[in-house]
């Protein structure tokens, strides 16, 4: 029997390649070219799936020209490059990866907190810039994380696992706000308390982004919401680039207008907005939040999963749009 054919449209594992292989014609991108939509949908010609990375589009546009498409497998859990109804118009299975880069991203959010409200990242320039003479009373002294109120906006499992570390491990009290508030049991298990989003603005000491993007959630941290917050307050983009809109997010820090800022994720990356570049109070990493060794490959082969559950077997793992399954399958 011929092997349905996938493209794997980044640079992935080695391992991954040879798994894939097992069961697919494979055709890969290990020099990690960034294909423009062109010669995406051309690459993807006679390909019945594809493994992503999360950053491809896959519009109506590219669709039409992919008739055999049946599956776009991203191993992110984020799949705000892929357009849903689209694909479900035009019967193509989106699955992402949830679960497993929960507890790593969560890790990862406290990492930057860490680094923004103790000022680890603005101390370190100074020092190897050879500025550190003395010790001196108010050297880099920053915000205290113990005790103080960490705000969570949005409250899906990354959330959850950023509330049981600052409960557990830092003592914080815990205010969130989500589309949907958690049962009572939930909140009690985390100990986390639901408030409306204007008093999480204001009362939190530091606010942790971890809601997914989509049209009704771009550039819900503006101006407005900055300016609601404490001068002291610190606030931390794990999310995705867009909840923040970064020009305004600039001008706030420039200003002192908020204490600072750490982001994991930006408007139009894997550029940044060069205001951010020039404010000292902000911690910036490259969307590496997930990126332990042992995440990727888990988040790797639950995409292959996914490819070989679906193409294969007819049964995908984590289905976006289980509405394009056959009623045996759903
Ligand atoms: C995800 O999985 O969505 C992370 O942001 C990595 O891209």
């Amino acid at each position: 029997m011929t092997q349905p054919a996938i493209l794997v449209t980044r640079a992935i594992f080695p391992h991954v390649l040879e798994q894939l292989k097992e069961h697919f014609t494979v055709e890969s991108n290990q020099e990690d070219v960034i294909w423009s939509p062109v010669e995406l949908a051309q690459r993807l010609q006679g390909k019945a799936g594809a493994f992503m990375t999360g950053t491809e589009r896959v519009n109506a546009e590219l669709l039409a020209q992919c008739p055999g498409l049946k599956l776009c497998a991203n191993m992110t859990v984020g799949y705000n490059n892929f357009d849903l109804p689209a694909m479900t118009a035009a019967g193509v299975l989106g699955t992402n990866a949830p679960d497993v880069l929960t507890e790593t991203t969560a890790d990862f959010g406290f990492a930057l907190l860490m680094a923004t409200a103790r000022r680890v990242t603005e101390s370190e320039h100074f020092l190897r810039a050879g500025k550190w003479t003395r010790w001196s009373y108010d050297m880099f002294a920053g915000a205290e994380v113990h005790g103080s109120t960490l705000g969570i906006l949005g409250m899906g499992r990354i959330g959850q696992a950023i509330a049981r570390r600052a409960a557990l491990g830092f003592g914080m009290p815990v205010i969130y706000h989500n589309r949907s508030r958690l049962d009572a049991g939930m909140e009690a298990s985390i100990n986390a308390r639901y408030v409306s989003k204007e008093e999480l603005l204001q009362t939190a000491d530091h606010l942790m982004l971890v809601l997914p993007y989509s049209a009704s959630s771009h550039h819900t941290i503006g101006a407005a919401e900055l300016a609601l917050m404490k001068p002291t307050a610190t606030l931390i983009n794990l999310a995705r680039g867009g909840i923040v809109d970064d020009a305004a997010l600039a001008e706030a820090l420039r200003e002192r207008r908020i204490a600072a800022a750490g982001l994991d994720v930006f408007e139009g990356e894997p550029t940044v907005n060069p205001a951010l570049l020039t404010v000292a109070n902000v911690v910036l990493t490259p969307h590496i939040a997930s990126a332990t060794v042992g995440t990727r490959k888990a988040m790797a082969a639950l995409a292959v999963d996914n490819l070989i559950g679906y193409l294969v077997h007819g049964k995908p793992v984590t289905p976006l749009n289980p509405e394009v399954l056959a009623p045996a399958e759903s």
